[in-house]
């Protein structure tokens, strides 16, 4: 697991747009598994200035999104597909058919045959070559709260009032946000060929530091990551502020060698 801390939010979403426009330059049908929540929006933001700016091209990329809520139709304004097309999908020369986001208007029956649909989607695209992650401050990745099956894969998962509270700042107001949700899940993300998860501000210091320095267990599904062969947690200094072997972790990424992937 690479552990890199930068002085601020702004520096670490360039880092990991810098990752992603380099991947994209190597491999222009790359495929990128996506986040939502605030953590990824100025990584977004920087990747909609390289298009602009500089003409990284995305319109052989797809993408995947890690997560959607259930009942909500896309036009929703507090659905992930909305999320993500006014911050990313609108900005960027993708191909909507190749932006997948789980469906969230499905029901009953419906569902599991969604899900399996969705698995197979990515594995026809090839897998995924870029995860980006935010983390929850529960240690949830995805919507893959505590508790959840290190092997999962994408299906309906019910929301700790926690994450709903969390998450409260998106909708009009705390009690409209939904229960269920459809993830990817654990083991799903964890097939991503590499990682790179997200994490900004002193509340997120406690599930960083058991994401990192923590115990494997379901208890804080990010600490699974310590198992990926190609993980980097990307953290400022708020974030980072538990970690016992901070110190090292700097050095080590200052005297990175020339080579090391
Ligand atoms: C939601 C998303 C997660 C995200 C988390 C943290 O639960 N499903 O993918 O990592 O929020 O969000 P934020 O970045 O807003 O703290």
């Amino acid at each position: 697991m690479e552990i890199i801390i930068q002085p601020n939010a702004d520096s670490v979403c360039r880092y990991a747009a810098r990752q992603i426009a380099e991947l994209v330059k190597r491999k222009p049908d790359a495929v990128l598994g996506l986040a939502t929540g605030s953590s990824p929006v100025r990584l977004y933001a920087e990747l909609i200035r390289l298009h602009r700016e500089e003409g990284l091209d995305f319109q052989r990329v797809t993408t995947f999104n890690l997560d959607e809520y259930v009942g909500l139709p896309p036009s929703h304004l507090s659905s992930y597909r909305h999320f993500m097309r006014v911050n990313l999908f609108d900005h960027l020369n993708l191909d909507p058919a190749r932006t997948f986001v789980p469906p969230g208007l499905v029901a009953g029956e419906e569902i599991k045959e969604a899900c399996e649909k969705y698995e197979e989607e990515i594995r026809l695209a090839g897998g995924i070559d870029l995860q980006i992650l935010g983390i929850g401050s529960d240690g949830h990745i995805g919507f893959n709260e505590p508790s959840s099956s290190l092997a999962s894969r994408t299906r309906i998962k019910t929301l700790t009032q926690r994450t709903r509270q969390d998450n409260a700042a998106f909708f009009k107001t705390a009690g409209e946000v939904p229960h269920h949700v459809i993830t990817m899940g654990i083991g799903t993300i964890m097939e991503a060929k590499r990682i790179l998860l997200l994490a900004f501000g002193e509340s997120k210091a406690q599930a960083v530091s058991g994401c990192v320095e923590g115990p494997i267990g379901a208890s804080l599904p990010a600490s699974i990551l310590q198992m990926h062969p190609r993980a980097a947690v990307l953290l400022d200094e708020g974030a980072a502020q538990n970690l016992r072997r901070r110190e090292y972790y700097r050095w080590v990424f200052a005297h990175k060698p020339s080579g090391q992937a």
